[in-house]
């Protein structure tokens, strides 16, 4: 079981030696609630334990909105994807471990409850998903960051970066890994949610294939294991899986909302995802 939430030490001090200042790239120490460096640039700490470290505008467009991370925390609570973070939790290592899009950090929760000796930074674009991600563990600390910005993280300094339906950032993964680190992503099969193929768009339907031409100049494959099961999903689910997505945004489209609406019965459908594992090139 995961932790419960942590009021007092929302950024771990081993997460704070790892961060670096997003404007000057000193590393930075924690004051009462402010993140500082030497050049006093400083963040402030959220009520809710988490750290915006980008000064520049939150692009638009890119961040799930309150209702989709709802729609996610809930369907991810129910056990739902379980088989996939036990998937992720077997890549788990002692040291830091940085969730590249973390959404409410249940993934990385999940990873570090595998590793005594690992704690976790959650950076994601959402500050909405990070209020969750801040208490998912006791020893993860949450960032807000634009993962196609150079991070905010020192060079060398994780074990394990996990990437799980985010963006892939692949410079930034090789120069923040360690050298004998991995890169652990997840991305959805072609089968996944097929039986719901008419109510969700399939802007996911990545091939992990496609995802190691984006990263093979900096990394190359070293395992790959495929996680499909069949789960029967309530109608509060399936309006969850739909809610969480991008499909959220074209309910209008097409009558789907009312399909969705008209979906009274459990649903079995397909959950198939790949995990990749990725070594840098040294
Ligand atoms: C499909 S969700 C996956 C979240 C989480 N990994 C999970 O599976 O529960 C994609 C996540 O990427 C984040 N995201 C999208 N664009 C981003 C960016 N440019 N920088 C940081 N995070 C971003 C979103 O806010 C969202 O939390
Ligand atoms: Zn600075």
């Amino acid at each position: 079981m995961t932790p419960a939430a942590h009021d007092n030490d929302p950024l771990p001090p081993k997460v704070i030696a790892s961060l670096r200042c997003s404007v000057c790239g000193a590393p930075v120490g924690l004051v009462d609630r402010t993140l500082s460096c030497e050049n006093r640039h400083s963040f402030d700490l959220a009520r809710q334990g988490y750290v915006n470290l980008l000064h520049a505008r939150i692009p638009s467009g890119t961040a799930d909105t309150a209702a989709m991370v709802a729609a996610r925390a809930d369907l991810l609570g129910s056990g739902v994807y379980d088989p996939l973070a036990d998937e992720l939790a077997t890549h788990a290592e002692d040291g830091l471990i940085i969730d590249a899009g973390a959404g409410t950090g249940y993934y990385l929760a999940r990873v570090l409850d595998a590793a005594p000796g690992a704690y976790g930074l959650a950076l994601d674009v959402s500050a909405i998903a990070l209020r969750r991600a801040a208490r998912a563990h006791e020893r993860a600390g949450a960032a807000v960051w634009n993962l196609w910005e150079p991070w905010p993280v020192a060079s060398d300094s994780a074990e394990v970066i996990l990437n799980v339906f985010s963006p892939r950032n692949g410079p930034e993964f090789r120069r923040v890994l360690a050298p004998g680190g991995k890169l652990v992503v997840a991305t959805p099969n072609p089968a996944h949610l097929i039986e719901l193929a008419d109510l969700v768009v399939s802007v996911d339907d990545r091939k992990a294939e496609r995802v190691d031409a984006t990263l093979g100049e900096h990394f190359t494959v070293a395992g790959r294991t495929e996680v499909t099961r069949t789960v029967e999903l309530s109608p509060e689910q399936v309006r969850q899986v739909v809610g969480m997505g991008p499909s959220a945004h074209h309910l209008h489209r097409d009558g789907r909302q009312e399909r969705l609406d008209a979906i009274t019965e459990p649903v079995d459908v397909t959950t198939s995802f790949t995990v990749s594992v990725y070594r840098p090139v040294l």
